[in-house]
């Protein structure tokens, strides 16, 4: 108590006058209050100071001598931050609390850095109605539609329950096995995939027109259940290209306009200012042993060959 007594004289004193004549006027903080992500930088700020401190050489304070010395002497400051005496963590953060303070007094602007960026965003709709185009620029193999957020890339996609596709090579749609849907596509051919999550359906547009199933609906899902929401997802057979567009941009989507924006959907990636993280897997051969029943496959000799 004392000490802060003390402290707090000396401090008035000085302000005051001083017999060189310097008379301290420091920048009035008294109106500066930190948000709570300033206080957060001035917690992360005080913990690095720390660590630059803790950083230096110390030993060479202390050379020549017992390593023994060493440890006897050892700063108990010298710990994680965390470990660190709330005394000492206190003074830490009020020099940079006052530092902080002060660039703000002196108008300077600390906004903490974009919180996504630091991080990968996995993007999965729970709730109502969104859309993204897919163009197929080669005819062949692929599939495209809406997934399960932990859909695996080993499985084909629409042959179990954790995805629903559209096949515009074959017209089929793809979930737990196909059943023939829409027509095919031909280069150049943007597929609009639209996930109602208040109807809970899922349809298809192809350049615009909505696809049909044999039976005349234009649902080529329904009765899906929420769940733990649905990704954009499509496949690419061998030597295929396609173009997917979330719609961060929009204008850029093709066919949105005509089919998707008066209906209430919503570009899967609007509003996003930061790229979109995807995820990429390519199917690797897989080596398994041959049955000894197997149709027309027989391993009829094995043998190990050493170069001498
Ligand atoms: C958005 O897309 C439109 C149409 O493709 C294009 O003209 C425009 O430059 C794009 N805007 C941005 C910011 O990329």
């Amino acid at each position: 108590m004392v000490k802060v007594f003390v402290f707090i004289l000396f401090f008035s004193l000085v302000s005051y006058v001083m017999s060189s004549g310097y008379k301290p006027a420091p920048l009035d903080l008294s109106h500066v209050k930190l948000t709570p992500n300033q206080n957060q930088l001035v917690e992360k700020l005080a913990e690095n100071g720390h660590n630059v401190w803790g950083n230096q050489p110390f030993y060479s304070c202390y050379l020549p001598c017992d390593p023994q010395d060493i440890l006897n002497k050892r700063n108990p400051r010298l710990v994680p931050y965390n470990l660190l005496d709330e005394r000492t963590k206190k003074t830490n953060r009020d020099s940079v609390n006052n530092a902080v303070r002060t660039l703000i007094g002196y108008g300077y602007n600390i906004e903490p850095p974009d919180q996504e960026s630091s991080e990968s965003l996995f993007l999965c709709v729970i709730t109502r109605k969104w859309y993204f185009e897919f163009e197929a620029v080669t005819t062949g193999e692929m599939r495209v539609g809406w997934a399960r957020p932990n859909v695996c890339s080993d499985v084909e996609l629409g042959s179990d329950e954790l995805a629903y596709v559209f096949n515009g090579n074959r017209a089929q749609r793809w979930h737990i096995g196909n059943e023939p849907f829409g027509r095919q596509w031909q280069s150049g051919d943007v597929v609009g995939c639209m996930i109602d999550l208040t109807e809970m359906n899922i349809m298809f547009t192809l350049n615009g027109e909505m696809l049909i199933s044999d039976s005349g609906s234009e649902m080529a899902f329904k009765d899906i259940e929420i769940g733990d929401g649905f990704i954009p997802v499509c496949t690419l057979g061998l030597s295929q290209v396609a173009r997917i567009n979330l719609g961060q941009n929009v204008s850029s989507l093709r066919y949105f306009a005509i089919c998707g924006l008066q209906e209430g959907f919503e570009p899967f990636a609007i509003n996003m200012k930061r790229d979109i993280t995807m995820w990429f897997s390519k199917s690797l051969p897989q080596y398994v042993p041959v049955p000894t029943d197997h149709n027309h496959i027989e391993v009829f000799k094995q043998y190990l060959c050493h170069l001498v």
